[in-house]
Formats: C-alpha cells, sequence, structure tokens
C-alpha cells in the first residue's frame, strides 16, 4: 500500500536552492502551499522568483507574501551567492501568477488548523515561523513536525559561526528552537555533504522540460559561486535536504540534542549553539540535530524531482 504523501507548506526565500527545493517538495510531498520571507534577496524579489517556479513548474499552488525584513535586524541579503534577483541570471518569463495573500503568517496559521498533518518546512530566515508562533503558540500541536534548514552543528558559511538563515534573523530563530516543537534541524553539516556538480546540470538539461532547464540553469551558477567562493566543485542545494529530510528520514542520521541560538556574541551572533556533552536531560534536547545523510542517493532524488515535474 503506497504511502500518502506528506502535506507540505515551504516557507522559503528564493534563492537558487529554495527554488530546487520547491520543485523537490512538489514531486515528494502535497505541496499545500509557498509562503515567502526577505531573506536571500529582498522580499519583492523572492516573492517574484517563487511564483516564477509555481509557473514554470505548472503548480497548482498559492503564494502568501510574508515579512519583508527580520523581527529587529536589517535586512542582509546573499546576493554575492544568488545574485541580484536571487535566481542567479535567469532570464524569467513575463510572471502571470500573483499571490493569493500578502499574509503569510496568517497562512501558516490558517492551513494548520485546515490540513491534517501538516508538515512545515522552512528553508529561509525563521521571521513568518516565529510570528506565528508569536500570534499562536498552540501552532506546532497542529503540525506533524517542523523541519528547517538552518544552523550546523559546527562551523557556519556566512561567518565562521554562523550559517545564513539562522545569522539573517537570530532573534526569530531564538523563538522557533525555543517554541517550536518537534523540530528537525537539517544543517551545513549535511547539506555540505550533497553537492551537485555539471554531471547533474546535463542530467537535467537531457529532460527538455521548462522546470528542469531552469533548474539546470540555476543550478550551473550555484556550481560557478560555490567554486568562485570555496573553491568546490558542486554546489549544496540546501534546501532541497530539508525537503528531502521530510519524505525520505531513512536517508538521514541525527539525534535529539539541545540547541540554542547565540544572539550577542561579537563573533558568534547567530550561531546555533549545539550541545554536545551528553550530560543533559531528555527534556532539553529541543532539536533532531541531522549529521549525515546518504548524499549519493539525495542528488539521485533532486534530479529525479527536477526532472520529473513539468
Ligand atoms: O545557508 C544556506 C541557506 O541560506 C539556504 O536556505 C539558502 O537558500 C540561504 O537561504
Ligand atoms: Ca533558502
Amino acid at each position: 500500500m503506497p504511502v500518502a504523501p506528506v502535506p507540505m507548506l515551504v516557507d522559503c526565500d528564493p534563492g537558487l536552492d529554495d527554488a530546487i527545493a520547491l520543485l523537490t517538495a512538489a514531486h515528494f510531498a502535497d505541496l499545500v502551499g509557498i509562503t515567502t520571507v526577505d531573506g536571500n534577496v529582498g522580499i519583492d524579489h523572492t516573492t517574484r522568483n517563487a511564483l516564477a517556479v509555481a509557473q514554470i513548474a505548472g503548480l497548482d499552488v498559492a503564494v502568501h507574501r510574508g515579512a519583508s525584513r527580520p523581527l529587529t535586524d536589517q535586512s542582509r541579503g546573499a546576493r554575492h551567492v544568488h545574485g541580484a534577483t536571487g535566481l542567479g541570471s535567469v532570464e524569467l518569463p513575463a510572471i502571470t501568477r500573483s499571490v493569493e495573500s500578502e499574509d503569510a503568517v496568517g497562512f501558516i496559521l490558517e492551513s494548520s488548523h485546515r490540513v491534517n498533518g501538516l508538515h512545515l518546512v522552512a528553508v529561509g530566515p525563521l521571521t513568518n515561523v516565529a510570528e506565528a508562533l508569536q500570534q499562536d503558540a498552540s501552532l506546532p500541536e497542529r503540525l506533524s513536525g517542523l523541519t528547517i534548514m538552518g544552523g550546523a552543528a559546527n562551523g557556519g558559511n556566512v561567518t565562521a559561526a554562523a550559517e545564513f538563515n539562522i545569522w539573517a534573523d537570530p532573534e526569530a530563530a531564538d523563538i522557533v528552537f525555543r517554541l517550536g516543537g518537534d523540530i528537525t534541524m537539517v544543517g551545513l553539516d549535511v547539506t555540505q555533504q550533497v553537492l551537485l556538480g555539471p554531471a547533474q546540470v546535463d542530467q537535467m538539461r537531457t529532460a527538455r522540460k521548462p522546470a528542469a532547464d531552469l533548474a539546470a540553469e540555476l543550478l550551473d551558477y550555484a556550481i560557478d559561486r560555490s567554486s568562485e567562493l570555496r573553491g568546490w566543485t558542486g554546489a549544496p542545494i540546501h534546501d532541497a535536504c530539508a525537503v528531502l529530510a521530510v519524505t525520505h528520514p531513512q536517508l538521514f542520521h541525527g539525534k535529539r540534542q539541545p540547541v540554542s541560538i547565540e544572539l550577542t556574541g561579537t563573533h558568534t551572533r547567530g550561531m546555533t549553539v549545539v550541545d554536545d556533552r551528553g550530560s543533559y536531560a531528555d527534556s532539553d534536547a529541543n532539536v533532531r540535530v541531522l549529521r549525515t545523510a546518504d548524499a549519493d542517493a539525495l542528488i539521485e532524488l533532486i534530479v529525479e524531482a527536477a526532472t520529473a515535474v513539468q
């Protein structure tokens, strides 16, 4: 008896890897909605990009616009990675779609009441999720889980200590990690093991489908930036790993540990402080921290999704 696809709401800041994550969610999950947040680029661009992916891939999924800035800081951005528009150098067609609302938080809360077993996957800064929790602390009780692309048990990418999604809005992350219920953290420890290279660009291109062509162009751009910035031969498609951690949990390994968010450190603001001592009480282990994954299998699944959607 095939298992029904997980009902999934993706909160994102497209973003090269967010875009591929949306295709991954559309293929492997029951993607019930998309909410956008300021992150890699500003909210106008992240929202336009989410609409563009849905349009090009022919997704019958509503997009709801969210927070235009972090809870306390100014908008930061990661344009050096994702390009000025957030989708590299892609020339998008005219966007004929529009947002269903400008109330991402309201949509997240409404969906949690309407969709049984909803899994919330957050792959951008956690501003929308934090505001939803501030409005209704009972949100986690109605979710089958909250999976976050963010943080790292060791190191960072935007600074030596912090990963971008947490660093971009640490106050939001602090609220979510304290109040978010059954959290799974898909951090850099996992996502930087899953590098897609030119071979995957070629595989996507052979599909000769609009969404696959888009994914190939985004991946090609990401590989170029990854090579320039990190000297790597492939690009981590971070956000798709978070989606697959929900749809293919057997490919990941981790355990529940205490995780707190550094808010004041001069060099460590935005760090996910993962307690590895083992002497903590189970009740303090608030987050399932994923550490390893079957990278080869994940790479195949991401290509499968990118080439399957229209
Ligand atoms: O650090 C990687 C994360 O930051 C990804 O979600 C990427 O899209 C950016 O938002
Ligand atoms: Ca993202």
